[in-house]
């Protein structure tokens, strides 16, 4: 039993208990877990609800003709609306479960983009994008003669809104932007980024990877056209993740892939389309991932939304505090509104080495170009190292990552 209801105060990191991979250690130290942002641990309570599921739950769904078959239908469409709950959409047809946020963009790019992007149109990215919301664009650029243009980032690691806007033209198909940028910890200003991209009738979406397991996400309020994140990265299992998009527009989207789930009837001469959700979830969907999400959504909604963000962000001011101590580290993202991300090099140590050498204190952080290999071109950098939070870390593991980060330092200089 999650111990969330037993909380006397902001202070979150008694939750850790509720996180069975946190208690072991590694290299003989207590494990610091610093990779969030790669992906989250699960709580208890998640794990056991896919056992629960598998245990007494499990069969195909739509098709059974049977009690289980029901039950199983039931638990995948009443996650359904635990996940429209979370993003406030406005309707379970909105709500599309795909494998994660990387899933989420093809489908948006190979069906949405197919159809309304031809020779000579633009799509607008930023700079801080990471791979899986660059190459759908390009790739569907490359096959309609379309054009990718980017809206650059100031050497604090936010966009360039003024440059945004001079971007958009009668020739702007769609605006794809991140929500929290994974490299830099940015938060962007999603509602101002739609605002001006709706002013034009163009549609936006927002890569959702590294904001709903940190605070609150309302579609609405954003306005967003679609909205994508992953399961694994908001305490819930891999392999299953969310597209919202906005009814008007998946009605009028073709399927992405076809075959069972999608259809309303098939003759060998011609096929018709089931609605959304449906004609987007083709074959047997990940039914226990999905279950296994609404109960981390619910794990995270009975913690608190605004208590999980307000924990980070004073964690967040601990750490950069605390980091900023360290000799010769230098942070790459410096804007005014950041997620719990850190993301630094140092001088005289290749981030690869400060992660293995942090590693022998028991702490997980990473290092590398983050799947944002534009970004680390226009830092100027190869590779970064990244220290990123969730709502289990306290104030003793980053006094751990310090004196970790201290001691790399004096190794290679
Ligand atoms: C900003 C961002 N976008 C997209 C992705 C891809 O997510 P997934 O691998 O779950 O599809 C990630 C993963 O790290 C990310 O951080």
């Amino acid at each position: 039993m999650s111990i969330v209801d037993r909380l006397p105060s902001a202070d979150l990191s008694q939750l850790r208990r509720d996180f069975p991979i946190l208690r072991q250690q590694v290299h003989g130290k207590p494990l610091v877990y610093l990779d969030n942002a790669a992906t989250t641990q699960k709580p208890q309570v998640v794990i056991d609800r896919l056992s629960r599921y598998y245990a007494e739950e499990n069969s195909n769904i739509r098709r059974g003709l049977h009690a289980l078959g029901d039950r199983a239908t039931d638990a995948y469409e009443r996650a359904r609306d635990t996940v429209r709950r979370f993003l406030n959409a406005d309707d379970n047809r909105e709500i599309i479960f795909v494998r994660g946020v990387t899933e989420a963009i093809n489908l948006v790019a190979q069906t949405y983009g197919r159809t309304h992007v031809g020779p000579g149109d633009e799509i607008v990215i930023s700079e801080m994008e990471h791979h899986s919301n660059i190459l759908p664009w390009q790739v569907l650029c490359d096959e309609k003669g379309a054009r990718l243009r980017v809206i650059p980032i100031t050497d604090a690691g936010e966009l360039c809104l003024d440059r945004y806007e001079q971007l958009l033209s009668d020739r702007t198909r769609i605006v794809a932007v991140t929500h929290v940028s994974n490299a830099l910890g940015t938060i962007n200003p999603v509602a101002e980024i739609v605002r001006r991209a709706h002013a034009r009738d163009i549609p936006v979406l927002v890569d959702g990877a590294q904001a709903p397991g940190h605070g609150g996400v309302d579609v609405q309020a954003l306005a967003c056209d679609f909205y994508a994140f992953s399961g694994h990265k908001v305490f819930g299992p891999t392999g299953i993740g969310v597209l919202y998009g906005r009814a008007r527009l998946l009605d009028a989207m073709p399927p992405y892939q076809v075959g069972g789930g999608t259809i309303s009837s098939v003759t060998f001469e011609h096929t018709g389309y089931t609605e959304p959700p449906g004609r987007f979830e083709a074959g047997t969907p990940h039914v226990a991932g999905a279950v296994g999400l609404a109960a981390a959504i619910e794990y995270l909604t009975a913690v608190g939304l605004e208590r999980v963000e307000a924990y980070e962000r004073a964690l967040l001011t601990y750490a950069a505090g605390a980091l900023s101590h360290v000799p010769g580290l230098r942070f790459t993202g410096m804007a005014r509104d950041k997620a719990g991300i850190l993301a630094f090099v140092m001088e005289g140590v290749h981030p690869h080495d400060i992660a293995t050498i942090v590693d022998r204190a028991g702490v997980a952080i990473r290092a590398g170009h983050h799947c944002c290999q534009p970004l680390m071109a226009r830092l100027g950098v190869p590779a970064t190292a990244r220290a990123s939070l969730a709502l289990y870390n306290t104030r003793e593991e980053i006094d751990v990552l310090a004196s970790a980060l201290a001691e790399a330092r004096e190794v290679f200089t």
